[in-house]
C-alpha cells in the first residue's frame, strides 16, 4: 500500500530533489518523532516506509498529514523490490533506518520475528541501498548516508561500579532482543568495512516521551496507575536504566547525520541513571500532583517475577558524540517526565486507540500466572 498521507494531496508528485531522506519505522515511537521534527526544522521530503505492525500508527503522523513533503508507504522492510523501487523513484540522500521489533519481553516470550525484521530485515535493506547507492555519481556517492538506529543493549550488563559503555566496549547481547540488535549493527558495519557504504550507527539508552508504545515501562506505568492497576515491577525494582528525552535522541541523530564520520559508531544517552523502582515513583509523584486521588498511585507498585535474563544495569559514557559532534542532552529528566506524562493525560483518545484487541491479548500473556511477569492482576 502505497499513499500520501492526505487524499487532498494524491496525485500530486512528490518533490523527488536529492535532499529527500527515507525513514523506516517512521510511524512508530522514535521514527515518527524523528520525521516530526526534521519536517519542522527542514525543508526536505520525507518518504516514510513503515509495515505498520502493532507498534506503527499512522494517527503518530497526523500533524504531517497535509504536508505535500511526507510520502508514506505502508510496506516491509524486507520486500528488496519495493525498496529499491522507493529509492529509484525519489533518489534520497540518506537513508535513516528505525524499523525494528523494540519490545524485549516480546523477545523473549517470540524472538522469531526479532530475527525475520532486524536481521533478515536490514540486511535486504542494506542490499537494496548498496545497489541504488553504486548506480549514483561519484559526488553523490560521498555525500549519501546509511544511518542505522541501534541500542545500548548491545553492550550487555554493567554491574553498579563498572564504568559507561564506550564505543569500545565489547558486544555482548543478552536477550534475543539485543542479539537481532546487535546482528544488525554487525552487518551494517561489514557493508562499510566490505562494499565502502557510508554507513553511522548509533547506540542509543532508554528513550521516553509522546507515542511511545504503552508496553514499555514508562506509559504501561502512567496508565496503569490512572486505571487503579497495579504497577508490575520486576524483580527487586533496582535495575538502572540510562534514561533519554525521545526529542534529544531525534536531535543525536540528526546530529550524527550532519556530522558523523561514515563508519563510525556513537553513543546517545542522558547522562540520567536511575532504578526502575525511583523511576516509578517518579511517575507516581508527578500523577500524585497531576491527577490527586485519596490514596498516593505509589501504594499500587508490586514488584513480580523478574525478565529472564534481565540485565541489571546500563549507563552510556557519551563522550565522544559531545567532544566531536558538539551535542548533549538538553532535557532533565524531571521536565521530559513532566512533558511526557502530560502529553499522554492530553491524548487519551490516542492511548484508547493503540490499545486495542492485540495490545489487550499481549497484556494478557506478559502479565498472567504462566510467564515471566506472572504475579499481577490486570
Ligand atoms: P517502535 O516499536 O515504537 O517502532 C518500530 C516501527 O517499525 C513501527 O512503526 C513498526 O511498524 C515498524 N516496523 C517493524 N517491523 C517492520 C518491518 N519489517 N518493515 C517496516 N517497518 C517495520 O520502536 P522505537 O522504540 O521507536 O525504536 C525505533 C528504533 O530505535 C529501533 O530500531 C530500536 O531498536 C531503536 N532504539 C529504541 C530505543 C527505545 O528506548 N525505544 C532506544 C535505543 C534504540
Ligand atoms: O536501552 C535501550 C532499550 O530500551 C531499547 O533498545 C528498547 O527498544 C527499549 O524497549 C528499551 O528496553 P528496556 O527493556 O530497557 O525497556 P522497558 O521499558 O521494557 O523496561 C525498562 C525497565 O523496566 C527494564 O529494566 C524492565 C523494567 N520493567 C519493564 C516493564 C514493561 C518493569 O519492571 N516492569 C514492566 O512491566
Amino acid at each position: 500500500m502505497q499513499g500520501r498521507l492526505s487524499p487532498a494531496i494524491e496525485g500530486e508528485e512528490l518533490d523527488s530533489s536529492r535532499s529527500a531522506v527515507l525513514v523506516t519505522g517512521g510511524a512508530g515511537f522514535i521514527g515518527s518523532n524523528f520525521v516530526l521534527r526534521r519536517m519542522s526544522e527542514r525543508q526536505t521530503s520525507v518518504i516514510v516506509l513503515d509495515k505498520l505492525t502493532y507498534a506503527g500508527n499512522l494517527e503518530n503522523l497526523s500533524s504531517v498529514a497535509q504536508d505535500e513533503r511526507c510520502r508514506f508507504v505502508r510496506g516491509d522492510i524486507m520486500d528488496g523490490a519495493l525498496v529499491r523501487r522507493l529509492l529509484d523513484e525519489h533518489r534520497p540522500q540518506a537513508v535513516l533506518h528505525f524499523a525494528a521489533e523494540s519490545h524485549v519481553d516480546r523477545s523473549i516470550l517470540g524472538p522469531e520475528e526479532f530475527i525475520r525484521t532486524n536481521i533478515e530485515g536490514t540486511f535486504h535493506l542494506l542490499e537494496a541501498v548498496r545497489g541504488y547507492w553504486l548506480k549514483l555519481t561519484a559526488q553523490e556517492q560521498a555525500a549519501f548516508r546509511f544511518l542505522h538506529v541501534s541500542t545500548d543493549e548491545v553492550y550487555g550488563s554493567l554491574s553498579p561500579t563498572d564504568p559507561a559503555f564506550t564505543e569500545e566496549t565489547p558486544y555482548a547481547p543478552n536477550s534475543p532482543y539485543s542479539a537481532s540488535k546487535a546482528s544488525s549493527d554487525h552487518l551494517v558495519r561489514a557493508y562499510h568495512h566490505t562494499y565502502g557504504l557510508p554507513v553511522l550507527t548509533t547506540n542509543c539508552s532508554n528513550n521516553y516521551g509522546p507515542r511511545q508504545f504503552p508496553e514499555k515501562l514508562i506509559p504501561l506505568m502512567m496508565l496503569n496507575a490512572l486505571k487503579g492497576l497495579s504497577l508490575p515491577v520486576y524483580g527487586d525494582g533496582l535495575n538502572v536504566r540510562d534514561w533519554l528525552y525521545v526529542d534529544d535522541h531525534c536531535d543525536g541523530i540528526q546530529t550524527v547525520l550532519d556530522r558523523g564520520i561514515p563508519g563510525q559508531t556513537y553513543n546517545i544517552g542522558g547522562r540520567q541513571e536511575m532504578t526502575n523502582l525511583e523511576l516509578v515513583r517518579q511517575v507516581c509523584a508527578i500523577l500524585d500532583e497531576l491527577k490527586p486521588t485519596q490514596k498516593s498511585y505509589a501504594d499500587l507498585i508490586t514488584f513480580v517475577k523478574d525478565r529472564p535474563g534481565h540485565d541489571r544495569r546500563y549507563a552510556m559514557d557519551i563522550s565522544k558524540i559531545e567532544r566531536e559532534l558538539g551535542w548533549k542532552p538538553r532535557e532533565t529528566f524531571v521536565g521530559g517526565l513532566r512533558k511526557t506524562i502530560e502529553w499522554y493525560l492530553n491524548n487519551l483518545e490516542w492511548v484508547e486507540h493503540v490499545t486495542s484487541g492485540a495490545y489487550r491479548d499481549w497484556i494478557h500473556l506478559q502479565y498472567t500466572s504462566t510467564n515471566p511477569a506472572g504475579t499481577v492482576q490486570l
